[in-house]
Order: structure tokens, then sequence, then C-alpha cells
């Protein structure tokens, strides 16, 4: 038998097998199987749709482009890369924790904070479920990324010594996790700027400054404990009526609405960076395919902050935090009058980007496209450097920070070999 008749036959008789994992499609039954179980068993009838050459083309290929081992550019750059996402996969978990819809990859469903998944329903009845999906998407960029440097002979990345900071103790947080956490998500600077940038002509990466049309200072970002907002809270439809224990925890959930889209739009601008180094065709189809999904997710939190500040939620201001915590109306004439900024640069449903200057001002039309993809203000280290400045990680070491700044250095620093 050659090898070819060997595989067809292979293929065929996986594909007879009684899978528990094709149970999922039948009527009465689909809700004992997750969805990337019911995608996993859908790729074993897909596979036998194709010819037996063509899937030993691909098997081939693939064994070819996944053997031997990385560049020293390639293995710095997805080490990066598997920093940032063990990084989102923290402050994921902990969001999906008291506001997520399941248990990560489709598990149980998730009780979590009430209080707090009916104020981030506020923003959008679906959000829970988006949470949760995100979080997966981490999970699995993290445990890919690590899994493929281990694969080729490379050092993965492990930040487990510096899971120590003390978390929330609301309701929904897994208490097994309380004291564990690597970021923090309790007193968070928000910086906006990427609202104004995606909504100007103008490009960060030829000079252009821009500032976020509000602030977010010193705010958290999730329950802090059932004392400041108890379980019981009652969080009603908006608008929330002025001066009610429901503008506390509306203020953390829009918040949360705002750092998503803040860390999204990171991982939006960080991917293009690093795929402008790589040397594998391999290393750079993971930036590229892993980097569109951070786009995706920065695309949906766009829409969803944009909920926070248009009615009928807009104005809620945190009792606990007016100067750092405040949600205007960006559609409001007279609020942007007040507050002097252009409706052009603040209209809330205008979330796809705005064409823009791109690569050389004068001499060409603009351009619709991600900014900055600049290493200086989209790369590895202006990465840390701002999720420093989110307060991501107040309370950790200096050895953090040493090292996350001694991986993203080398990222930035790797060249494209030919
Ligand atoms: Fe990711
Ligand atoms: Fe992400």
């Amino acid at each position: 038998m050659n090898e070819e008749e060997h595989l067809s036959l292979r293929v065929s008789a996986e594909a007879h097998v009684p899978s528990q994992e094709l149970r999922g499609i039948q009527p009465g039954d689909r809700f004992t199987v997750g969805r990337r179980s019911f995608i996993r068993g859908l790729g074993i009838v897909g596979a036998t749709l194709l010819p037996a050459s063509a899937l030993l083309l691909t098997q081939g290929k693939a064994r070819a482009q996944s053997s031997g081992s990385l560049t020293k550019g390639d293995a710095d750059l997805l080490r990066f890369a598997a920093w940032a996402e063990i990084v989102e996969s923290d402050l994921w978990t902990q969001y999906n924790e008291l506001g997520g819809a399941t248990k990560p990859n489709d598990g149980s469903p998730n009780v979590g904070n009430p209080p707090y998944k009916l104020a981030l329903q506020n923003l959008d009845t679906d959000m829970p479920q988006y949470i949760t999906d995100n979080n997966d998407d981490e999970l699995s960029h993290a445990a890919f990324l690590n899994a493929y440097l281990s694969s080729h002979g490379a050092e993965p990345v492990n930040l487990d010594q510096f899971r120590h900071l003390p978390g929330s103790t609301a309701t929904g947080v897994d208490r097994q996790k309380i004291g564990k956490r690597l970021t923090n998500l309790l007193n968070l600077n928000v910086d906006l700027s990427w609202y104004t940038r995606y909504r100007s002509e103008e490009n960060p990466d030829l000079g252009a400054i821009f500032k976020g049309p509000f602030n977010i200072l010193n705010e958290p970002a999730i329950p802090l404990n059932d004392t400041d907002t108890p379980p019981t809270t009652v969080v009603p439809p908006p608008p929330i009526p002025a001066g009610s224990s429901a503008q506390r925890i509306q203020a953390i959930a829009n918040t949360a609405g705002f750092h998503f889209a803040f860390i999204e739009q990171g991982g939006t601008s960080l991917y293009p960076t690093l795929a402008l180094k790589a040397t594998s065709d391999e290393v750079l189809r993971i930036l590229l395919s892993i980097g569109g999904v951070e786009i995706d997710h920065f695309s949906l939190w766009h829409d969803k902050a944009g909920n926070a500040v248009s009615q009928p939620l807009a104005g809620v201001i945190d009792p606990e935090n007016p100067n750092g915590a405040t949600f205007p109306d960006l559609n409001d004439p007279a609020t942007l009058a007040r507050l002097r900024l252009q409706l052009e640069l603040t209209q809330t449903n205008k979330i796809l980007p705005e064409p823009c200057d791109f690569l050389f001002r004068e001499s060409l039309p603009p351009c619709s496209v991600i900014r900055p993809t600049s290493t200086a203000l989209g790369g590895a280290v202006a990465t840390v450097k701002s999720f420093t400045a989110d307060g991501l990680f107040n309370g950790q070491p200096e050895s953090f920070f040493d090292f996350a700044m001694e991986l993203a250095t080398a990222a930035d620093n790797a060249q494209r070999e030919f």
C-alpha cells in the first residue's frame, strides 16, 4: 500500500468511528457538546471531502514548514507575543469571572457578579458572551504561542512567579485566585486617545498627537468587593437614575467597556509591528493570523464603549470618583461645546477607521489603516509602557518590568532575514 492509499484509509476510518464529538449535531443532544468540540468534529468530516493527494500535500507542507528551529529574531517576536497574551489572558480571566457568560472554553454557565453583569448588559445585552469569547481567544493565543515555541526548541514564556496581586474579592471571583493575579484592574487610568485617533484623518506615525475626548482616572474596571458594590445592588436599564447606588457599578462597567477597547487596540498595533520583522513564512502567518483577531476584538469593543457615552446611558457619574469617571454624551452638541470637542472626532457610531495620512503625507491619498504601526509607537516596548501607564501592573516588582522590557527590547530589535 502506498502512502497515499494508507492515508486515505486512515482518514476514512477516523470518519466512521462514532465520534462523541459529533453527537453535538443530534437534536436534543446539542447542549452536551461545546462549540469547539463540535467544530473539531466537523473538521474530521471535512477532511474526508478532500482528495487524499490534497491532504498529503497539505500535511507534507505543514511538516516542512514546522520543522527546524526558529531564527533568534522569530523566537524573540513570538516570545514577546506570548508575554502579551499571558497578560491579556490574566486580565480577561478576571473580567470573565465577574462578567462572562460561561466558564472558559464553553464551560458551565457563569453567575459572576450579578450587578456588574447587568451594568455590562446596559452597554449591550450580549456583553457577557463577548467577554467569554474574548477570554477564550486570549487563552488560546497564549497556549498556542508557548506550545509553538517549545515545539521549535525555543524557551516558552512563564509569568507564574508574578501571579501575586490581590485582585477583587467581590462575589463572582474565583476564590482560589484571590491574591494570585498577574494584572491589576482595581485602579486604572484608561488612555482614550485611540478613540480620537481612529476618527481623525491624521496619523501618529507621521507626528500627530491625540488626546481622548474625556478622562478615566483612578477607576476600577471590576467590582472591588461586596461592601463597595453590594451584590444586591439593583441595576435598572438605562437611564440610570442620578445619585442612585447603581451609578457606581455602572461607572465601573463603563470603565471596563473602554478598557476592553484600549487593550485590544494595543494588540491591533502590536502585531503588525512584530509581523514586519518576521523571517519565516510560518511565523509571519502566526503573527498576521493572531493579529487579525486582536483587530476584530478592538472593533467590537469600540462599538460597545460608544454605548456608554450615547443615549440612553450617557451621563453616568461615579459617586465615589466624580473627577475620574464621568461619562459624557459624545453626540450631544451642548455637551461637546462645553468640553470643546468636535462631533467629527467624537460621534459614537463612527467606529470604523477614518482614512488618514499613511506613509508619505504629501504624495499619497488618505488610506484607512491600522495606526500606529511604527515600532516606536506601537511596538513591544511601547506596549509595555502603555500597559504600565494604564495601571495594569500596579504592585508588580522591578523584576517584572525588567523581564518585560528584556523581551520587548529583543522583539523590537528583531530583523527580517532573507
Ligand atoms: Fe490575544
Ligand atoms: Fe486581545
